[in-house]
């Protein structure tokens, strides 16, 4: 197999080529970080990713691969020796039981399993917790939970309610940052999410934890719920479920408690934009692309407008083209922006 120039095998070991734009983007932020890193990548498989960290990024120092499967740490042993990694380390176990029996020098831990992440938080945090900080990144497949028709499994697992409805991505999202705050909150861990990524069947978010106790309570202002009326499409977040809707005052629906905080941190972002610039990943122009849509995200509402939704509601003959319903809009002084959570979204100050 081929990846951004490095050369691997996956015999029997799990691997999706359409996770390269993931790891690329990750790989971004990674090389964004001022600090240096000692990097867990807990469910390596292959090792492509953290092989991909320590290639593309000279702040990594080291990387230490862990898988349950013998298979799979064998393949990244011998993936990492082609590719030259020195400083690597490989570690067949449970990642559970991993961080919670040792003591770890990690200040980055890579969660990438199959579904959710939720079942790994508690570990990481009681292993990290006399850390004054570290980072952590995310990957959730179960976006028929967090995202889709399983509410049942989300109140289960996240203990929120989702909303299956034309912003779903970015409630999700919300709901997934959220959960991280209830297992930080025990040790007194405060987060900022740093970049966060709806993308074709998964959600990745990549967090700052830092100890402190201010911290930890500031996040705990920045959850709450954001209400919903499926009739006219009206939409307002804030620390209540308003249970009817400000507009036709029929009964309304609701998503949360989840995160109303930001997404990005503008500087990482800005620093992801200019080192894409300056590599040659094969996905450099859809990367470029969804970096600046996150980019001019920063600052909106926790919610996105769907254009058809908008115009099937509002009764419009036509539909209108997005860019000029951004520019119609700013022309009257309100901002709008497209959104990489769908192409056929806008993100606007303006009320419905
Ligand atoms: C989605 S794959 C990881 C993909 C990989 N990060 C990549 O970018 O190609 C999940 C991996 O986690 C491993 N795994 C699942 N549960 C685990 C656990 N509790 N502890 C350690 N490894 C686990 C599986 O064996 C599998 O190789
Ligand atoms: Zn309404």
């Amino acid at each position: 197999m081929q990846e951004e120039g490095i050369e691997f095998e996956v015999k029997e070991i799990f691997y999706n080529t359409e996770m390269r734009f993931c790891r690329s983007i990750s790989s971004l932020c990674v090389g964004a970080l001022a600090e240096k890193l000692n990097i867990l990548d807990g469910f390596c498989a292959s090792g492509i990713r953290g092989i991909r960290y320590a290639k593309e990024n000279s702040n990594v120092t080291i990387v230490t691969s862990l898988d349950y499967s013998k298979k799979a740490i064998n393949q990244a042993k011998k993936n990492a020796k082609k590719n030259k990694i020195e400083k690597a380390n490989f570690v067949c176990e449970d990642f559970n039981k991993y961080l919670i029996n040792g003591e770890n020098e990690f200040n980055f831990i890579e969660i990438d399993p199959f579904g959710t992440p939720v079942p790994y938080l508690y570990s990481v945090f009681y292993s990290m917790q006399n850390k004054k900080e570290f980072y952590i990144s995310l990957t959730a497949t179960d976006t028929a939970v967090l995202c889709g028709h399983e509410s049942k499994a989300c109140l289960k697992n996240y203990h929120s309610k989702n909303l299956n409805n034309e912003f779903t991505h970015e409630n999700g999202l919300r709901i997934l940052i959220k959960r991280i705050l209830e297992t930080t909150g025990e040790f007194n861990f405060g987060i900022e999410p740093l970049f966060s990524l709806s993308d074709r069947h998964y959600l990745k978010v990549i967090l700052k934890c830092e100890k402190t106790a201010v911290k930890a309570d500031e996040c705990w202002k920045k959850i709450g719920f954001t209400s919903f009326c499926s009739s006219c499409g009206w939409r307002k977040s804030g620390k209540r479920i308003i249970n009817y809707c400000e507009k036709c005052k029929r009964q309304t629906d609701y998503g949360g408690p989840l995160w109303l905080g930001e997404l990005q941190n503008k500087k990482i972002i800005g620093k992801m934009i200019k080192l894409n610039s300056k590599r040659d990943y094969a996905d450099k122009k859809e990367l470029e692309k969804t970096l600046n849509l996150i980019k001019n995200e920063i600052g909106f509402h926790p919610y996105y407008y769907d254009v058809h939704q908008l115009a099937r509601r509002q009764g419009w003959k036509e539909l209108p083209k997005i860019d000029e319903l951004i520019e119609k809009v700013g022309k009257k002084g309100i901002k709008a922006v497209r959104t990489h959570f769908s192409p056929i979204a806008i993100k606007t100050d303006a009320e419905l």
